[in-house]
């Protein structure tokens, strides 16, 4: 691979990527280390409070968060790979936003407490209770790593402003695509099946 000088940079709707359902990862190496630091960065630059692997193109099973967005709070940052979720319980609905689908805030039903499992880069168990936030923003980022978008918890009813926008991105993103701009679909999964060989 010839990536391993490659910046990372953040994808956005509809890009394929964000499609794409993560395995779990096997080892973490020196690379993966320098892009979750590379992944707190972008998502400090674009004030986020979380980013998942696939909206950096990659195709593994991790997220960082850090609540505050504050570079500066080093002490916030948190890094879940292989993250699972034991137990829930609750629901409440919070308004949500995502780097990779920018300007749509919308109100999505969540769980409201969770158990969860993670391991952290050094490969210590994170087992945990959360709530409020954060147990908000690890069921938005594990949604990423399966896939999910938080669009898709819409119900019809409320979709029809945000429809409309994604249905422009869509259109935006073809004729990128069309102009030789966009890589096909096709290419974007090699891609990634290629990485996820390497640690997976
Ligand atoms: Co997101």
């Amino acid at each position: 691979m010839s990536d391993v000088n490659s910046k990372l940079t953040l994808i956005r709707y509809p890009h394929p990527s964000l499609r794409y359902r993560s395995k779990p990862i096997r080892r973490v190496d020196s690379e993966l280390l320098l892009w979750i630091r590379e992944m707190f960065q972008l998502m400090y630059d674009h004030n986020g409070v979380g980013l998942a692997a696939n909206q950096v193109d990659l195709p593994y099973r991790l997220f960082v968060i850090n609540l505050t967005s504050d570079p500066s709070e080093k002490a916030e940052e948190l890094v879940f790979i292989n993250p699972e979720i034991i137990r829930r319980s609750g629901s409440e609905e919070g308004e949500e936003g995502c780097l990779s689908l920018p300007d749509i805030r919308v109100q999505v039903r969540r769980s409201k407490e969770l158990e969860i499992l993670a391991y952290s880069p050094n490969g210590e168990e994170i087992r945990w209770r959360i709530n409020g936030l954060l147990a908000r923003a690890f069921q938005h980022e594990l949604d990423h790593l399966n896939g999910v978008l938080f669009v898709d918890h819409l119900a019809p009813s409320e979709s029809l402003n945000v429809r409309a926008t994604l249905e422009e991105w869509e259109r935006e993103y073809s004729m990128a695509r069309s102009r030789g701009q966009q890589p096909s679909t096709e290419d974007v999964i090699a891609r990634l099946k290629e990485l996820e060989a390497l640690r997976t």
